[in-house]
């Protein structure tokens, strides 16, 4: 063993082994002699009940004993509409509008923790009104992908991020008495072919990346259930993964909850039953009469369904169920979550560039709205996460009321969106091929957008992807601008050089052919119910905008690190496109065993993680290749300045002081970035990594001295041969600024 490495045991252990404060996963245990008298009394017919879907969105308790079922709820970020119990199809409810929190991408560019907390507890809130026990959410997979057809759901490319907003999310959410069910655990970083897909990494880059959100959330965050993803982690299916669910999540980590499998994505009695499966939510019956006839056998102990079962109760105790009468009285979304939702949405918008044309002017009289995204809804679409907002203000209305009278406002939809072709049952899914997003533009629309470009002061122009091209099921085809968006703006900026573009979008778009032609561009995301107000107050310069990019913007997909190295799409081309085969229909016809049986018989999609621990930006700086926009960047109407700054490296942990001044005529928040660069190291590091970031509002002038905290063991890196945690001693270069590409100070510590 290198003798520059130390192992440290989790700061957890050493605390639980001296008998210190108890851990948020051992707090599940303090009803564990209620629970095992109470499972004392239950048949094995009732405990095994517990183990599946009583209807598509809950679990069944055992009413004999006043143990009330478990009901979930979609999330990440809206309480989804009442569903049919055995299915997604609207159960036509009036009160179950709830509030459109913007989503994960634009939580994540908030960079906020106090932010996330507040997010979850507004989740939280709006569950409990809903009888709701349990969250699906938050959905906290690394951001691998630039295509990525969930990537609005999830948070970041960086764990460090995730990690903490995924934690504050947890802790919110929790405090307000409803359970989180984190997912998709794990390694979940497509869409394509997510129901077969085996995910192939080294041990180093699963811990260090893509495990990260879901360790914090679970160990300092006391997460009370966990979702296993449909794909396979090294050869099993997660629901199935004695590595992942056995001996990390309950061994290393402590989890003391219950594990809930995607919908669907069971694949077994045994393996679910023996590699750390709870509930098996809808799909074959995997955990019902098979778990019995497996006892009677022999293959299976009633002392393992036990043990499953308390970990479910220890839930149940933990989280109160809603009585009858007391849920769904009144509307679900309430209006200090929809302040939240603004609050978020006001801090999430992104100033990719600005060549002195935002704020808008006081002389701008005549503004020009052009873009179908200026009007599209965003609240549902994307297959699954999708909110029935109570309400949901577009951007043209938030530019609308903001501009006021004296200034007028126009709108051309400049292109026809790619419409939305999820339907309410699957039947209705237009074949994926048709989910084009390269059509050209449509000369009609763009000859009246120019039209009314000519005679305005300014041109804000919408552009971006939409939710039926950024989607759960499927992965984008490429990140390009969809409906001629390229070929409008060009016609646009030589009509009328005053010209924003804003993005409405949930991932990275290729801004090659549009950046040249956008004096201006803001990234504007999918933000919730009140996301036109937000982002009417930054253009009009009521708020400088103060949002971080929470990925890279690659400058074409192939510079991106899953793309260079060849790993996707599958080389290979195996399985074809799973998802859109579901949807044949020969295969719609099928038993749920029959579809098993034919997924089994396909080719075995294969996704191979070659570029390791190299994800977004460790890569990018890595391989000094520049993107379109760096990972953290985002600028504001004020400059800020750095100095000052100090370092000393403790035992526990590296401490980082210096000061923040906003130099500019207005209040504006600072997001400083801290990253650690290595030096002289004899371990395998990427360029640069993000280890602390704190988000600082100061008024126009001030100044404030800002302290940044390391924990010394976020500087670990995993030992493949030691097959632990391990810390490299030497020197560090502490690198803080504004964003991943804005340096602005740097200083050592040694440790
Ligand atoms: C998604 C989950 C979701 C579940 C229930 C699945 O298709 O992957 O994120 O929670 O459906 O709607």
């Amino acid at each position: 063993m290198n003798k520059h490495i130390v192992f440290l045991t989790s700061a957890l252990l050493v605390a639980s082994a001296c008998g210190g404060p108890m851990s948020p996963q051992d707090r599940l245990t303090v009803n564990d002699e209620k629970i095992n008298a109470l499972i004392a009394q239950m048949t094995l017919e009732e405990k095994v009940n517990m183990l599946h879907s009583k209807t598509n969105m809950s679990s069944a308790g055992v009413e004999r004993l006043g143990i009330a079922d478990m009901n979930y709820a979609d999330g990440p970020f809206g309480i989804r509409e009442e569903g049919q119990p055995n299915g997604f199809m609207s159960a036509g409810w009036t009160l179950d509008s709830a509030t459109y929190f913007p989503t994960g991408s634009a939580l994540a560019a908030t960079w906020s923790e106090e932010l996330a907390y507040k997010y979850g507890s507004g989740m939280g809130k709006e569950a409990r009104l809903r009888g709701k026990d349990v969250i699906l959410g938050p959905a906290v997979n690394i951001q691998r992908l630039p295509v990525g057809g969930r990537t609005y759901e999830y948070l970041s490319e960086d764990p460090i991020l995730s990690a903490a907003l995924a934690l504050e999310y947890t802790k919110g959410c929790q405090d307000q008495g409803t359970a989180v069910c984190i997912k998709h655990f794990a390694v979940n970083n497509q869409e394509t072919n997510r129901g077969s897909v085996d995910a192939q990494l080294d041990e180093r880059t699963l811990r260090e990346i893509y495990l990260k959100p879901f360790e914090r959330a679970i160990i300092e965050g006391g997460a009370m259930s966990v979702m296993p993803a449909y794909n396979k982690v090294n050869g099993d299916y997660c629901s199935e993964n004695e590595h992942l669910l056995n001996e990390i999540l309950r061994g290393e980590w402590g989890f003391k909850g219950f594990t809930v499998s995607d919908w669907g994505g069971t694949h077994s009695t045994m393996g679910a039953m023996l590699h750390g499966l709870n509930v098996q939510m809808t799909g074959s019956n995997y955990l019902g009469q098979p778990v019995i006839d497996s006892i009677a056998t022999g293959a299976l102990t009633e002392d393992l369904v036990d043990e499953k079962v308390r970990q479910i109760l220890r839930v149940r105790m933990a989280i109160e169920a809603v009585p009858e009468g007391v849920a769904n009285t009144v509307m679900t979304s309430q209006p200090e979550c929809q302040a939240i939702a603004r609050e978020v949405a006001e801090k999430s918008i992104v100033l990719l560039k600005n060549e002195d044309i935002l704020p808008i002017k006081a002389d701008v009289k005549k503004i020009a709205v052009i873009g179908q995204n200026a009007v599209l809804k965003t609240q549902s679409g994307g297959m699954g996460a999708g909110v029935k907002a109570l309400y949901e203000i577009t951007p043209l209305e938030g530019i609308r009321r903001r501009a006021g009278e004296g200034v007028e406002v126009s709108y051309a939809p400049g292109y026809k969106a790619t419409a939305f072709r999820w339907g309410p049952a699957p039947a209705e899914l237009a074949p994926l091929e048709a989910r084009s997003n390269d059509e050209p533009a449509d000369p009609a629309l763009v000859a009246e957008a120019v039209a009314l470009a000519k005679d305005a002061d300014l041109v804000l122009f919408f552009g971006g992807t939409s939710k039926s091209i950024e989607t759960e099921g499927s992965d984008r085809k490429n990140i390009d601008l969809p409906c001629g968006q390229n070929e409008l703006v060009k016609v646009l900026y030589a009509a009328n050089r005053n010209l924003v573009t804003v993005l409405i979008s949930g991932g990275p778009t290729d801004l090659r052919f549009l950046e040249p032609v956008s004096p201006a561009i803001v990234q504007g995301w999918w933000n919730g119910t009140e996301g036109g107000t937000a982002l009417a107050e930054v253009l009009f310069g009521d708020i400088a905008p103060s949002g971080k990019l929470p990925f890279t913007f690659p400058r074409k997909l192939e510079d991106s690190p899953a793309y260079a190295m060849g790993n996707f799409p599958d080389p290979n081309g195996a399985g074809g496109d799973l998802f859109s085969l579901m949807f044949r229909p020969d295969v719609l016809k099928m038993s749920p065993e029959e579809r098993q049986k034919f997924i089994d018989s396909l080719p075995k999609p294969v996704s191979k993680y070659t570029e390791r621990f190299y994800v977004g930006y460790r890569w990018f700086d890595t391989k000094g290749i520049e993107p379109m926009y760096a990972f953290g960047h985002g600028l504001s109407y004020v400059v800020f300045s750095y100095h000052d700054m100090k370092a000393k490296a403790g035992k526990d942990a590296v401490t980082v002081t210096f000061t923040l001044k906003n130099e500019g005529e207005m209040p504006a928040d600072e997001v400083a970035q801290l990253y650690v660069h290595r030096e002289d190291s004899q371990v395998e590091w990427p360029m640069k990594e993000l280890k602390a970031f704190k988000r600082v509002s100061l008024n126009a002038g001030e100044s404030k001295t800002v302290t940044l905290t390391i924990p010394m063991k976020e500087l670990r890196y995993w030992d493949e041969a030691a097959n632990a945690w391990a810390l490299e001693h030497g020197d560090l270069e502490l690198l803080l600024g504004g964003a991943s590409d804005d340096i602005q100070l740097a200083a050592h510590v040694n440790i």
